[in-house]
């Protein structure tokens, strides 16, 4: 058999319709447009994303989809490799440049040259590397450590972070003029809780290449199952749903999956942050779930009036004896109805929605769920509403 080389790896690896990249969900569909649209350039990208995103996946993506791909894309782990060596890693030395350079070494930047150089957990680089990778990314020129010469190179960066790099710019952590330069062309992988959408595609990929690889018959997950599924939290994401499904089907022998069966492996913590922030399917349009807050809070408001009304009446018709244990604050400005009225605060819609939240979430202990099952409404919708409201406990 012929040894696999590189150029057979990017031809077998080349332009899918969907790059690799599965998922029907419009962030998804977004990325595979941002990769087809900046590919076939230079510029640099900067992904962005939570753990288990693909982050990596779209480092490849787009330089298979490049005029680079006969060439090998070069990965480093800024996050990995010790700050001191890190420099030396990235740029190479000369001979003699520090304690143990026994001889002179390429670095990354020269082996990438032609090619795709895909910096990862970027913002964990030290301020000090940072300086020299703008000055490649500038100048297309760097120095050796311990070297006097400036070599030139061409190499597309292409980069990744699971921090938010505008924030560590703002804490002075990162290099704004390097940040700026990288985020020319920026993607964004949302975590996979917010796009529930995706699993299904996400399940169907991962069951099939995985029984093919393995030779193993699997008689599929059940409708509860992948429901279950798509309401979880997913801390890590595509890659926690990927060994998940691994596990069980081998695990289980390849039979049905439930969701009884499914929620042994599942752990506390996916269902437990689940169940206090996001997200459970919910059969309503999102239309349709603020109609019926609507309704609810309108009719609220309805019967709050109603008892208003009537704790007023009572305490104008009514003989001071009979209301014993009453402050007496209470008592003194008695008024007529007619009087009270017109001075009645008019509240916005907004407000009462609010108001009404915020009751539902103190009844319930600020159980989101719960809160949401009272309201009647989802709780994606219910989460949407406390950060709009910027709702705390
Ligand atoms: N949209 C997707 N379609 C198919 N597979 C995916 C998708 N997203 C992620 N994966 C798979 O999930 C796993 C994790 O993806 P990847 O390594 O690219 O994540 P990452 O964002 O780089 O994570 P980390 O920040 O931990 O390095 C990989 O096996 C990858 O192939
Ligand atoms: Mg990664």
């Amino acid at each position: 058999m012929i040894a696999d080389s590189t150029a057979d790896t990017a031809r077998r690896a080349l332009p899918s319709s969907d790059l690799g990249l599965i998922g029907r969900s419009p962030a998804i569909q977004q990325v595979r447009e941002t990769i087809r649209q900046v590919a076939p350039t230079d510029l640099p990208v900067l992904i962005e994303g939570e753990s288990g995103t693909g982050k990596e996946l779209v480092a490849r993506a787009i330089h298979e989809n490049s005029p680079r791909r006969n060439k090998q894309m070069f990965t480093v782990n800024c996050g990995a490799i010790p700050e001191g060596i890190l420099e030396s890693e990235l740029f190479g030395h000369q001979r003699g440049a520090f304690t143990g350079a026994v001889e002179s070494r390429k670095g990354y930047f020269e082996l990438a040259d032609g090619s795709t150089l895909f910096l990862d957990e970027i913002g964990d680089m030290p301020l000090s590397t940072q300086v020299k990778v703008l000055r490649v990314l500038e100048q297309k020129e760097f120095m050796r450590v311990g070297g006097s010469t400036y070599i030139r190179v061409d190499v597309r960066i292409v980069a990744a972070t699971n921090k938010n790099l505008a924030q560590e710019v703002r804490d002075g952590r990162f290099r704004q003029d390097l940040y700026y330069r990288l985020n020319a062309v920026r993607i964004y992988l949302p975590p996979l809780r917010e796009r529930p959408e995706d699993i299904p595609l996400l399940v169907d990929y991962f069951v099939r290449t995985f029984c093919v690889q393995n030779h193993i018959e699997f008689e599929g997950f059940t409708r509860d199952a992948l429901e279950y599924m798509e309401s979880l939290y997913w801390p890590g994401n595509v890659r926690e749903l990927k060994n998940l499904i691994q596990t069980v089907i081998v695990l289980e022998k390849g039979r049905r999956i439930d969701r009884q069966i499914l929620s042994r492996y599942v752990e506390d913590q996916w269902v437990e942050v689940e169940s206090q922030f996001l997200p459970v399917p919910t059969k309503k349009s999102v239309d349709q779930a603020e109609r019926e807050l609507i309704y609810r809070v309108l009719l609220e408001l309805k019967s709050d009036m109603n008892q208003i009304k009537q704790l007023l009446f009572s305490q104008y018709f009514s003989p001071r004896s009979l209301q014993p244990g009453r402050p007496p604050g209470l008592l003194q400005p008695v008024q007529p109805i007619e009087d009270v009225e017109p001075e009645e605060e008019i509240k916005t819609l907004e407000e009462m929605e609010k108001e009404l939240i915020l009751k539902a979430l103190k009844k319930t202990n600020w159980s989101k769920r719960k809160a949401a099952q009272l309201l009647g409404i989802s709780e994606r919708t219910l989460y949407r509403k406390i950060n709009e409201y910027h709702l705390q406990k």
